[in-house]
């Protein structure tokens, strides 16, 4: 949108604008789930059609509710006439139900993914996650919340009226052209909407209302505060309730994060209030601060004129009306334990450097690598051993933040550039902002359940931009347990020379019709030290790998084939 329009927008709308009611996305209760992808138009300014991607309507997806411990059997339908992925961000679901970038659904084609909900009771999210195509598919409209339940939290006084005193907000912001077509991969992204509903009000009743907040945008962080510096409740954070309510003034939240709060609105029936980002108060080097980089005038292509940078802004106006019957009115002191990752049962470090491809430490604009890397559909970054319990430093070496994002599993952070995380960020979490210029956030996890050699999980920076511009890597989770599949071994493959001197050892399938896909070596303290998937035109049911860099010892080799996997011990002497 042209500047000149929206700065009048932002200041006359502290005083009256024309108001639009939000919308409340509809919800979907059933453990069937059928969405249903399409393209359409929606008006997100009177009498201006918009071409929108929405599931089941014209822009945006349906609440899915969720119980803990239910089977869910979902159908996801693509109308869209072009390939795209559904993701549920956060779950803690297997690698092929995960719908990242390798399970795409092809046009008119129906993906059927099924699972057991194993996740705690929080908000989670869902959006498309096609390699490089991520944000057009979400900007144009395709995101939606699910709310997963569980025992713990069915028992606490909290409220749970879904729409009336539990309201969902997705919070975007975009860019429009001169015809009120979204752009995306833009920095001028001045249009702020909730739920998809531009300038947005709601009536919210006079007693403890519960927002759960997602920030869908592709780039810009909010720092949510409310007007008059009216204090509220954090209750849960990306993966779960915090131990006790959290009362704050100010909650950042960076693009993929949730979080959930508690207004105490009691006896203000017929006061209006805003939720709003105080973005003034963002350092530089923040999206959506003055300065998106580190340093004095560092800028991105329109972001300088982009009148929500830098200011403060209202998200959505609150008008408060009458109690509900059996409303809630008072906070809990406790909600739930967070048991700690213990630094202690850390079986493995690793490291993930982000850093501008170009330019050195200073550059903005174009893309980030993690490790020196971009995104390679055909390379798998890091192979975890199942059940390994890991510390990650995300280190950001440039000049802006970028929110890291971690799927399969929630973690938990340690530090950041060596101080204890704040306290909004203590809890379960999947996505968190790593400040820019040379800070380390450390963050440790467990990687339990499904194993898988073939379909990789990802890891990324969550603002789309960069995401889509290759600053996401892969995944796998190996099972590298011993116990299992010796049994009937020598009649399976045989293994030779072994013990081995140390310059190549090979292996070799017995029965007709097996091949070796992929091989991994794991030493004797557990860890894979080598996994390689084998060149589709080499797979046979022979193969050759050299061994003479491993010092000697005692290995494990697994040997992944089309039909099992076999485990046996190997001696370099
Ligand atoms: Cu919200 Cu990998 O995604
Ligand atoms: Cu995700
Ligand atoms: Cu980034």
């Amino acid at each position: 949108m042209k500047a000149f329009i929206l700065s009048v927008l932002v200041l006359v709308s502290n005083i009256v604008f024309a108001q639009n009611t939000m919308t409340i996305p509809p919800t979907i209760t059933s453990t069937n789930i059928n969405l249903t992808l399409q393209n359409s138009t929606h008006q997100f300014f009177a009498g201006q059609n918009t071409a929108t991607m929405g599931a089941n309507g014209d822009v945006l997806a349906p609440t899915i509710i969720m119980n803990q411990g239910s089977n869910v059997n979902i159908n996801v339908t693509n109308n869209l006439g072009q390939t795209t992925t559904i993701h549920w961000h956060g779950m803690h679901v297997s690698a092929v139900n995960d719908g990242g970038p390798h399970t795409t659904i092809a046009p008119g084609a129906t993906w059927n993914p099924q699972f057991t909900v194993l996740d705690k009771a929080t908000t989670f999210w869902y959006h498309p996650h096609l390699d490089t195509f991520t944000d057009e598919h979400v900007s144009k409209g395709i995101a939606g919340l699910i709310i997963v339940k569980d025992p713990i939290e069915a028992v606490l006084n909290l409220p749970r009226t879904y729409g009336v005193d539990d309201i969902p907000l997705v919070v975007q912001t975009k860019d429009f052209d001169a015809n009120y077509q979204i752009v995306n991969h833009s920095n001028a992204d001045d249009v702020v909407m909730v739920n998809a509903t531009v300038n947005p009000m709601t009536d919210v009743p006079a007693q403890v209302v519960r927002f759960r907040i997602l920030n869908g945008s592709s780039q810009r962080v909010f720092n949510f505060g409310l007007s008059g510096n009216k204090s509220f409740y954090q209750i849960g954070t990306d993966g779960g309730l915090k131990e006790a309510p959290l009362l704050l003034t100010r909650l950042p939240l960076a693009p993929g994060e949730r979080t959930e709060i508690l207004v105490d609105l009691s006896g203000m029936s017929g006061q209006t209030l805003q939720l709003m980002s105080y973005a003034s108060e963002f350092g530089n080097g923040i999206y959506g601060a003055t300065n998106p980089g580190m340093g004095a005038g560092m800028t991105l292509n329109n972001y300088n004129p982009n009148p929500l940078n830098g200011t403060d802004f209202n998200i959505l106006q609150l008008n408060v009306v009458n109690q509900t019957a059996g409303a809630i009115t008072s906070i809990p002191t406790a909600l739930t334990t967070v048991t700690p990752f213990l630094e202690a049962n850390s079986n493995q470090s690793r490291t993930f450097t982000l850093s501008p491809i170009t330019g050195g430490p200073n550059q903005l604009n174009g893309d980030f690598t993690i490790n020196g890397v971009s995104m390679d559909m055909n390379n798998i970054n890091v192979t975890i051993p199942l059940d390994n319990t890991e510390i990650w430093t995300i280190s950001n070496n440039s000049a802006i933040a970028h929110p890291f994002h971690i799927h399969d599993i929630q973690y938990q952070i340690l530090d950041i550039g060596g101080n204890p995380p704040p306290a909004y960020a203590v809890g379960w979490k999947d996505t968190f902002l790593v400040p820019a210029g040379g800070t380390s956030m450390r963050v440790i996890t467990k990687f339990t359940d499904f194993a898988d050699t073939t379909v990789p999980y990802m890891y990324h920076c969550h603002m789309l931009t960069h995401e889509d511009g290759g600053m996401m890597g892969q995944f796998v989770v190996v099972d590298t347990s011993t116990s299992v599949d010796d049994f009937n071994l020598e009649k399976s493959f045989v293994l030779y020379p072994n013990p081995s001197k140390k310059t190549y050892m090979t292996a070799k399938l017995n029965k007709d019709g097996e091949e070796i896909k992929a091989y991994a070596i794991i030493n004797s303290l557990g860890q894979i030290i080598r996994y390689e998937k084998i060149d589709e035109n080499e797979v046979s049911n022979l193969y050759s790998f050299p061994v003479f860099e491993f010092s000697t010892g005692t290995y494990i080799l697994k040997l992944f084939t089309n039909d099992d996997i076999y485990t046996t011990k190997f001696l370099l002497d």
